[in-house]
């Protein structure tokens, strides 16, 4: 198997990835390009002439784009897409430590990396020190990943109603005993993903990261609202630089509302060591090439229905091309096609760049394809899927999931 994955051409822009597999314990096929278990990542390195890592303590991806973990539109063909326009760091969807202990094979999907992902890390949510060191530690055996991060920063309900998520920050006798219990077993770095507090107007981060570089912690991401705050008002990058100096010299990763390379370069001059983007890369996978090349693409929508068209082929591969392929793959775009929709032409907008915040008002684009996907109606992003993967099934419905794909 590894073998076969090792012949594969090299993932950079347009490999392949298959299979709708799950981990170790052989009850799905793993097919070849995923890179799941230890042992076919080791044979993988081997096959190209590369040492197996050695334990590592350190994360080293300062100045890096790191993709945001995304629960539902960070799906492993996303990421793909993502990559090819020049993520560096990318992670799996948050996976819940309890449903991964179940042997839950869905959760577990969770966790498969892509050949082209070379620096990638998965995400665990939890609330208690001996689940989620007993998950670390699973996990430790079975995976290959560079990292591992705990969500910090989940606001919703279900999760901080049980202590996990943002609720830990205001649970520190806990949180120090799972940071210390998943360090203590893991070979490779831990991360933390947390927000600037519970409450609004309660800043918490400051004060919480000297500790976690106590506890051992390589690196936390920030992003600049509270729980409480959910998508309203902008991220606030005063109080990520602020602590940025509380962290030191642990790195700290910034988040939150990174549009444009602009957007990107103001978010560096804070000194933190890298930045995290989400909603960015769901309205613009491009970005990614934006920031690196330091230009505005004012990408035709032709282009886009190709990235559009490369996510379902690796959708299909993904999922498996059989109906229920199909229409897995139609509803993570449609997903994905709810947050694509607020992209704003770079040609057609009167002042750049765009911001993340700013509701435009209705456009004709400048062809028939631009109109359709600057629309906010489901139905024609189904139009979309139509075009792309046929149509739909009788009595076909779909409502987005996240709340994060409106304005406010
Ligand atoms: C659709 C969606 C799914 C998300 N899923 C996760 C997740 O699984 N784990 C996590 O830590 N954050 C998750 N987030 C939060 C983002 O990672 C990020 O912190 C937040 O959107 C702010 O960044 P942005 O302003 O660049 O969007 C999600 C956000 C969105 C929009």
């Amino acid at each position: 198997m590894a073998e076969e994955a090792a012949e594969a051409p090299p993932e950079n822009g347009s490999g392949c990835d298959s299979g709708t597999g799950g981990l170790e314990r052989g009850v799905a096929p793993i097919k070849p390009q995923y890179l799941t278990t230890k042992e076919q990542f080791h044979e993988f390195l081997e096959a190209k002439g590369q040492e197996k890592p050695c334990r590592e303590t350190e994360l080293d991806i300062r100045g890096k784009l790191y993709l945001a973990p995304l629960t539902t539109c960070g799906n492993l063909p996303f990421r793909r897409i993502c990559k090819r326009f020049g993520a560096d760091v990318t992670c799996g969807e948050m996976a819940v430590c309890t449903n991964l202990l179940q042997g839950q094979m869905s959760e577990w999907a969770l966790l498969k990396r892509h050949q082209c992902e070379d620096v990638f890390g998965v995400q665990l949510e939890g609330a208690f020190p001996d689940t989620m060191t007993k998950c670390a530690e699973l996990l430790n055996r079975t995976v290959e990943v560079d990292f591992v991060d705990i969500n910090v920063g989940c606001p919703i309900d279900l999760v901080y109603k049980k202590g996990g998520g943002c609720a830990l920050m205001n649970r520190l006798a806990k949180f120090q005993q799972i940071v210390r219990g998943m360090n203590q077993v893991l070979d490779v770095p831990l991360t933390v993903k947390i927000r600037t507090g519970v409450q609004e107007r309660v800043n918490l981060a400051h004060r919480l990261l000297p500790e976690l570089r106590d506890w051992g912690v390589a690196l936390v991401t920030l992003h600049g609202r509270s729980r409480e705050q959910r998508y309203t008002k902008l991220a606030d990058w005063q109080y990520i630089e602020q602590c940025v100096k509380a962290a030191s010299p642990m790195p700290l990763f910034g988040n939150g509302d990174i549009l444009s390379f602009e957007d990107a370069n103001r978010a560096m001059q804070t000194g933190v060591a890298g930045v995290m983007i989400a909603r960015g890369a769901l309205l613009k996978p491009w970005l990614f090439t934006e920031i690196k090349e330091q230009r505005h693409w004012d990408i035709s929508s032709s282009e886009r229905l190709d990235i559009l068209r490369d996510f379902t082929s690796y959708g299909l591969e993904h999922w498996g091309s059989d109906t229920q392929g199909v229409e897995k793959t139609r509803r993570f775009l449609l997903q994905w096609l709810s947050f694509l929709c607020r992209y704003v032409p770079v040609g057609l907008l009167e002042r750049l760049p765009q911001r993340i915040n700013e509701r435009p008002p209705y456009y004709l684009g400048r062809d028939y394809l631009e109109t359709l996907m600057a629309s906010q109606k489901a139905d024609d992003w189904i139009r979309i899927s139509e075009m792309l993967l046929g149509p739909v099934p009788p009595n076909f419905t779909f409502l987005p999931k996240h709340k994060a794909n409106a304005y406010k």
